[in-house]
């Protein structure tokens, strides 16, 4: 069993905020409740069917959010909230790969709101994360930066912020390995020599603007090696792919498929497929690839042609999970796939809004969307972390709220 990336990639310095107030809390929520109510939150408007109105969602959001901020800004420090166990809020440190999804959801709440004050709240928890552009000793500073810095810039032009994304690439590149001509993902130990694994894809969209931001080609000549070597060897016939495919430096040979976050090696876990899907949206979008596109295609096959996906379309933790259908579900893979399925109908391969309207329906239901006040102040229910790990077994996930409000942006920019 996997057991090694506990130390770099989960828990390390993570703060635990418990909620001692629980009834006051409770009683300032009805009140914001009434207050915004009555104040008659601006509303986005989504053209077509009303059983489509997402206007509970963004209602949703802007209450649980407000309560987030509030907590935090009571606290005295600036905190990045990461999930929530029995509604105790869990706090990620600014090191861990969850840390920029917090800011990136301010962002997206003022995108769906048009209030100015969650922009100003995005750049300030973004610019929290400012040293991060330094880190190398893992390969989730793309996670990190391009989903705080990377989304302040869609609304603010500035230098400053461009040469953090610039800054964070160039320490991403130190982790790129000539051969095999990937970007490494975690550092060697006694199980893994040169691990790569599949949710890197999401890393390279911060090496693709480094180059749009400096004019330097070798950010974005690195990102395209990257994902030709994983589309060469993370990828089953069947469209699915592996988890940690582990490296050989010297000659580029693969050691080893395996998993760290999956049921099993030769599994398919769900978070895994998002992020292929995802990833190969990316890599199309900056480069019109068509090899890229074709892959995000297969991908999109095997998840929405698989049987144990279930009809409400929020998959199990693992599709090949032993005990489905008593199994967790993971939100979080759902809302990833949701939005990239929303990005490419614009590239016009296939039909995919209809199949991401479905996922978005399911999560906006009762079953999937938090009652304002519970849940940790997260939008979304039933996500999972990591169950090799026996951690975020059936919680909210920062990332979950993330790529659900992202993929509602997207959703309603289409329907324009
Ligand atoms: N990138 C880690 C995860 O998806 O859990």
């Amino acid at each position: 069993m996997f057991t090694v990336k506990k130390t770099v990639y989960i828990n390390d310095d993570c703060k635990l905020y418990y909620m001692k107030t629980k009834k006051i809390i409770s009683a300032i929520l009805i009140i914001y409740t009434v207050i915004f109510s009555a104040c008659n939150i601006q509303k986005i408007s989504i053209e077509g069917e009303k059983k489509d109105n997402y206007n509970h969602v963004v209602q949703t959001a802007q209450l649980q959010l407000t309560q987030q901020v509030k907590i935090i800004k009571d606290s005295g420090k600036l905190l990045f909230p990461w999930t929530a166990y029995n509604g105790q809020i869990i706090y990620t440190p600014e090191t861990g790969w969850t840390s920029g999804f917090f800011p990136g959801t301010l962002i997206y709440m003022y995108e769906l709101s048009g209030d100015k004050k969650w922009l100003d709240y995005g750049v300030e928890f973004s610019e929290a994360l400012d040293t991060i552009k330094y880190l190398t000793r893992h390969h989730d500073i793309g996670f990190i930066i391009n989903s705080s810095f990377g989304n302040v810039l869609e609304h603010i032009d500035n230098n400053v912020y461009k040469g953090v994304i610039i800054q964070a690439a160039k320490s991403l590149s130190t982790r790129y390995r000539d051969v095999p001509g990937i970007i490494q993902s975690w550092n060697a130990n006694k199980q893994w020599r040169c691990p790569v694994i599949i949710d890197n894809m999401m890393n390279l969209e911060l090496m693709f603007k480094a180059t749009v931001f400096s004019g330097d080609s070798s950010f974005h000549k690195m990102a395209v090696s990257h994902a030709d070597v994983t589309l060469k060897n993370h990828f089953r016939k069947d469209g699915s792919c592996y988890h940690v495919i582990d490296y050989d430096m010297k000659n580029g040979n693969v050691l080893n498929r395996h998993t760290a976050q999956g049921y099993a090696h030769e599994s398919a876990w769900a978070r895994g497929q998002a992020w292929a899907l995802y990833g190969y949206t990316i890599c199309y979008r900056f480069t019109k690839d068509k090899r890229y596109l074709d892959q995000a295609d297969k991908i999109y096959q095997f998840i929405f042609t698989h049987k144990n996906l279930p009809t409400d379309l929020i998959p199990y933790w693992d599709f090949d999970a032993p005990q489905i259908p008593n199994e967790p579900r993971d939100a979080s893979s759902a809302a990833i796939i949701a939005s990239a399925l929303y990005e490419l109908t614009t590239f016009g391969k296939r039909d995919y809004k209809k199949t991401a309207d479905k996922i978005m329906l399911s999560l906006s239901s009762p079953a999937y969307l938090a009652i304002v006040g519970t849940n940790g102040n997260f939008l979304l229910k039933h996500s999972v972390g990591s169950i090799p790990h026996g951690r975020e077994i059936d919680t909210p996930l920062n990332y979950a709220d993330y790529y659900f409000l992202e993929a509602l942006i997207r959703k309603v920019n289409l329907e324009k």
